[in-house]
């Protein structure tokens, strides 16, 4: 029978309420469809980690996650007792970088019976890609203080585009419009004010573009971009764009569909020389952590996401349909959907949706 090996790293805040659910939803479907997980449990890559052991991840964790065939992530971050950048830098973009997983696909779509907060939208009107450039860009290691603590202090970080890194990552979202019915791609760019490394994106676009003739592609400055996702997201169909940008375009995009709760992530190494990451988009929510109200959708979304990865098509088009219907029953509607249900209420209806299908 097939068989993964798949690492659980829950992480922190709400990443430890619903990731049991996606676990959930996995065994589920592994029962129904017939394969085998081999599930890794970590506590590590989570602050509490951290309080006990002055790391996020013990120095053997390549050798533990490497041999994987998938890392399924929660979220991470306790800004209360970690930085930001110490906790992430130490985990979840040690992983984008190392195993270098510089595809990061992120779905936007708007599902049905799902209040949209755009007016008159319907399902079908919303249903694009944001594809996230994952390991360069502005979240470059390149920069660093001066003067630090004088009138005097300057503080550097450099934007890194390469060839290599800019064109991967142009191909793999032109592959992906090239095998839609629309084949429509829309770059992100800002080439008008950051002069050197977005004229250089968007040249890489043209060049790249020219090999995929049957693509229709556009651009625009990120910030009229941002004001078409809300006045316009049926224009979209895979939007392409760097770090910074993808990750701005990842929240709202999910946003304007009801609720970045819902929103699930895929870190892909497409070579497989690496295993990939799957993650929701959202954070580990302080606010509402611990509670039993965090949306499970977008950490069970995410598990389709994986198993779609995985080669198990079949399951991650099942457990999306039972999401869908989930999700038309107001009562199976988290909070942040306007719903009442809890965490587990929510996640018990995709599980007899699942069932029933
Ligand atoms: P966040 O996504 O954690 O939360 C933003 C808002 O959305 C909050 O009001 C939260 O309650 C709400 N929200 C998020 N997910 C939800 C869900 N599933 N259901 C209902 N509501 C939900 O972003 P933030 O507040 O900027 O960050 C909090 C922490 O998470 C920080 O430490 C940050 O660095 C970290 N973070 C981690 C990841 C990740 O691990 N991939 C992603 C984003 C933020
Ligand atoms: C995301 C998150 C991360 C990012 C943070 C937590 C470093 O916002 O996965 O979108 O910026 O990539
Ligand atoms: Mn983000």
């Amino acid at each position: 029978t097939r068989h993964y090996r798949i690492a659980v790293i829950p992480g922190d805040g709400i990443g430890k309420e619903v990731v049991p659910e996606g676990v959930r939803i996995l065994e589920a479907a592994a029962e129904t469809f017939g394969f085998r997980l081999d599930l890794q449990h970590h506590a590590f890559g989570s602050c509490d980690y951290y309080a006990e052991h002055g790391t996020m991840l013990p120095a053997n964790w390549k050798e533990l996650l490497t041999p994987t065939d998938a890392i399924f992530f929660g979220a991470v971050g306790w800004p209360a007792t970690v930085p930001d950048h110490v906790s992430l830098w130490g985990s979840l973009l040690q992983f984008r970088r190392e195993f270098d997983q510089y595809v990061n696909l992120r779905p936007v779509r708007l599902m049905p019976g799902v209040p949209c907060p755009l007016a008159g939208r319907e399902p079908g009107d919303i249903d694009f890609y944001v594809v996230r450039e994952n390991t360069e860009g502005e979240y470059s290691s390149v920069g660093g203080t001066m003067y630090p603590g004088t009138e005097r202090e300057i503080v550097i970080q450099e934007t890194v585009m390469s060839r290599h890194g800019v064109d991967r990552i142009l191909k793999f979202a032109f592959d992906l419009a090239q095998s839609r019915p629309k084949k429509h791609l829309t770059s992100a760019t800002k080439s008008n004010g950051i002069a050197i490394t977005m004229p250089y994106w968007d040249q890489r676009v043209e060049a790249m573009g020219e090999r995929y003739p049957e693509v229709r592609r556009d651009k625009y400055h990120i910030d009229i971009l941002t004001a078409h996702f809300v006045l316009n997201p049926d224009r979209f169909d895979v939007v392409v764009g760097s770090n910074l940008f993808g990750d701005i375009l990842s929240d709202l995009g999910p946003a304007c569909t009801g609720t970045i709760g819902i929103a699930p992530s895929a870190n892909i190494n497409p070579e497989g020389r690496f295993p990939s990451l799957f993650e929701p988009v959202h954070g580990s929510a302080p606010d509402i952590a611990g509670q039993g109200i965090a949306n499970p959708v977008g950490q069970i979304w995410t598990a389709a996401m994986m198993l779609e990865h995985l080669g198990e098509v079949e399951a991650a088009h099942a457990i999306v349909a039972a999401i869908e219907t989930a999700l038309r029953d107001p009562a199976s509607r988290t909070r942040d959907l306007k719903g009442t249900a809890t965490t587990r209420e929510a996640a018990e209806a995709v599980l007899r949706a699942f069932a029933a299908g």
